[in-house]
């Protein structure tokens, strides 16, 4: 009876660890197919050792996924960053293939930031220079190239791209771009202004130089020395008009915005101006020009009067220079319809052809370089027209045709201009 009850108990000891076995088997099993397909479906904490083993894998595995997540996330945000960028950017590969760009270097290269990923870049940009310079590996400077004619298309206009190359975890390189074609043409508009103005003092200091050399070798008589002194006055003075005129251009670019409430009244300032016209028309020695002003409502302008009147007698003073003699000019001062007011000066000089009209406020831009010098014209004037009337939110117009005399005019805001108080009451 013993042997049989200890027989039974050997027995169920031996199921029951077999059965202990099978399922510990089947748990490790589970937790392996579940391990392949997929951490998310991991059981929530289960019994014993496997439970526990269960749990720390799916808290290292979602720890993980987290940091993943979040590397993405900052991944992303760089590239947010790099794509704002005014400049172009374009990522290469150790063996020069785009693995990314952004936007703004996709249009200056004319290339597509999806469908070519992976190509080589010198495939795609052609410009030798810049070939050359990509597999020279010598990235101390910058190489400036023409951006590509598929770039072109998209702008419209030529563009001048600066490209330099930072390379960096060992051979990936980095493209920075930049679009300097306003630079460029800054750059371009400020020799041409250098030799413009050089060329404009050295006429008359050429002139001078002659008369000087004459009064000192030639024996003169009174007459003709008194001749030569005037014209050798004219050419000084017209050397200080330059400067002046240069001196005002500068003045311009360089100052604080025009006031808002200095008022001066219109009728001075057109009084002012018909002295001036009046003094020109008469130093040019033909018959007198036939000069009419009108002022539909008394106003006040708002601004610096300096400026204004600079402007406005620069008008007046054209249409005087080429107008021929007992030509008729009138000067208008009329409220628009809408409250803005404006300042006319109308000619019945030659006109203007249509091809030079867009270019006159450009500086030293004339049409009659001989007319312009011989009654003292600098080519700047319209240039400090256009200035003076950005600078007070006026607006130049100008309207010509051959033949037909012309009418340039300054429109002012309503902001600036305002009835003609009585004398005696302030603002
Ligand atoms: N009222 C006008 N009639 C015809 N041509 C004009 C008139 N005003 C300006 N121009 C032309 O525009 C050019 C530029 O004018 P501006 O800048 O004032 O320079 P300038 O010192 O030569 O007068 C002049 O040289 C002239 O050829
Ligand atoms: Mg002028």
């Amino acid at each position: 009876m013993a042997l049989f009850d200890w027989n039974f108990a050997a027995l169920g000891a031996w199921v029951g660890g077999l059965l202990w076995v099978l399922l510990d088997t089947w748990r490790a099993w589970r937790l392996l197919q579940v391990l392949r397909t997929g951490a998310a479906a991991l059981p929530a904490r289960g019994a014993g050792l496997w439970g526990e083993l269960a749990e720390r894998i799916r808290h290292q595995l979602s720890a993980r996924d987290r940091q993943a997540r979040q590397a993405e996330t900052r991944l992303a945000e760089f590239l947010a960053a790099i794509q704002a960028s005014p400049h172009g950017v374009v990522l290469l590969d150790e063996q020069g293939r785009i693995e990314w760009c952004n936007q703004t270097a996709a249009a200056q290269f004319g290339i597509d930031p999806e469908r070519d990923l992976l190509q080589h870049l010198s495939n795609l940009v052609r410009n030798p220079a810049f070939v050359a310079y990509l597999a020279s590996w010598n990235y101390s400077r910058d190489v400036v190239i023409d951006a590509p004619a598929s770039a072109l298309a998209r702008r419209g206009a030529p563009v001048r791209l600066s490209v330099q190359v930072h390379p960096y975890a060992g051979n990936r390189r980095m493209l920075l771009m930049r679009d300097i074609t306003a630079l460029e043409q800054a750059e371009a508009m400020r020799r041409d202004f250098v030799a413009n103005v050089s060329h404009e003092i050295r006429t008359p200091l050429t002139v001078l130089a002659g008369f000087v050399e004459t009064l000192q070798n030639l024996p003169l008589s009174p007459e003709e020395r008194a001749r030569y002194l005037t014209l050798m006055g004219q050419q000084s003075q017209r050397m200080e008009t330059l400067v002046n005129d240069l001196l005002t251009l500068s003045r311009l670019e360089g100052n604080a915005p025009p006031p808002a409430h200095q008022w001066t009244p219109v009728r001075a300032l057109i009084a002012h101006c018909e002295e001036e016209a009046r003094g020109l028309s008469g130093r040019l020695g033909t018959r007198p020009h036939r000069l009419s002003l009108e002022i539909d409502v008394d106003s006040e302008l708002g601004g610096a009067p300096v400026e204004l009147q600079s402007a406005m007698s620069n008008l007046l003073c054209n249409a005087v220079r080429y107008t021929p003699g007992g030509g008729a000019i009138e000067v208008r001062w009329q409220l628009l319809s809408d409250g803005r007011a404006e300042y006319v000066v109308q000619d019945s000089g030659p006109g203007i052809a249509a091809e030079h009209l867009p270019r006159l406020t450009e500086r030293f831009y004339r049409i009659d370089r001989s007319r312009s010098r011989e009654t003292g014209g600098t080519g700047l004037g319209l240039a400090i027209v256009k200035h003076v009337a950005q600078r007070h939110g006026a607006e130049l117009r100008i309207e010509s045709r051959v033949g037909e005399g012309s009418r340039f005019s300054l429109v002012f805001p309503t902001a600036r201009v305002r009835p003609r108080r009585p004398v005696g009451v302030s603002a």
